[in-house]
């Protein structure tokens, strides 16, 4: 696996490899299965699969979120070597930022609804930097995973608002055997919370499994109620929407899934499922 830390020395390589279709995997490291999934799907699409490893500083709303975000990046590196990795990007915070740099991009409602009510500025960090990784990774195809099921949204909206010549693929869910969602931020929970923190997928099973559009809002009352009902558990939406609008599922709604976030101890969790 080649490394790079410099927007220059990565752009050189890559152009050298004109016509070739690149594969852009995009990460904050403290990799887990989740993260080797979406390459092992770039690796299967394409000639060569770029990561990027960046906890990127703009779509932190929580500076100790930021400060305590888990960097263990030698082991990031084996593991992406394991996985037959081409490139790893891994730049430092003043490689992709100016001082002062600015960034506004209206994407319109997705921005504000769920996530963005809870984390405000959180998507124009996000957008911010995936614009300036996919300028320098020019990719073929961007994999990113239902995980983080706005998100995708949001920079779905990007590449279409800008025109941007990238195809969006989404990689499902990966899940712990008992159901957990993998995530970077899994490793702050103790192992009582890590129990408790199963209540997020049990809970969104159990109302895919009863799921009636006629009954939504009851169903998402019921919802928080069984997170809350968790010791240690502080629920901060439950919500069943449009898959494609974020706005509440109708009969007419081609895709529904339901999204929550939750806060086990100080750790903010979040997941989905699809419902249909
Ligand atoms: P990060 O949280 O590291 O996630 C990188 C990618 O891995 C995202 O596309 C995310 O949805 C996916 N992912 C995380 N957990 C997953 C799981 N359990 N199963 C499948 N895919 C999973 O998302 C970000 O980083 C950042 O916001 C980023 C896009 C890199 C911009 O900074």
């Amino acid at each position: 696996m080649k490394t790079f830390k410099t927007r220059q020395s990565i752009r050189e390589y890559l152009s050298a490899q004109a016509g070739i279709t690149i594969g852009f995997v995009p990460t904050m490291g403290a990799l887990h299965n989740g993260h080797l999934s979406l390459i092992a799907r770039s690796k299967a699409e394409n000639v060569i699969t770029v990561c990027s490893i960046f906890v990127n500083p703009t779509q932190f709303n929580d500076p100790k979120d930021l400060e305590k975000y888990p960097r263990p990046i030698e082991a990031d590196t084996a593991k992406l070597e394991a996985a037959g990795c081409d490139v790893l990007f891994a730049p430092e915070v003043n490689e992709m930022y100016d001082d002062n740099e600015q960034w506004h991009l209206d994407i319109g409602p997705l921005e504000h609804l769920l996530e963005g009510e809870f984390r405000p500025g959180h998507y124009q960090g996000v957008t911010q930097v995936v614009y300036k990784l996919l300028d320098i990774v020019k990719p073929t195809s961007l994999y990113m995973g239902q995980k983080d099921y706005q998100q995708f949204l949001v920079v779905s909206r990007m590449v279409e608002l800008l025109s941007l010549p990238v195809n969006m693929v989404m990689c499902p869910i990966e899940r712990e055997a008992d159901g957990l969602a993998m995530s970077s931020r899994n490793v702050h929970l103790s192992d009582v919370e890590r129990k408790r923190a199963l209540v997020l997928s049990k809970t969104l099973n159990y109302i895919k499994d009863h799921f009636d559009i006629n009954r939504e809002a009851e169903l998402e009352e019921q919802a928080m109620e069984l997170l809350a009902a968790e010791e240690g558990i502080e629920p901060e939406y439950f919500r069943i929407v449009d898959g494609k609008t974020l706005y509440p599922a109708t009969p007419a709604s081609t895709s529904v899934v339901a999204l929550t976030a939750a806060r086990v101890g100080k750790t903010r969790l979040i997941d989905n499922m699809l419902i249909y």
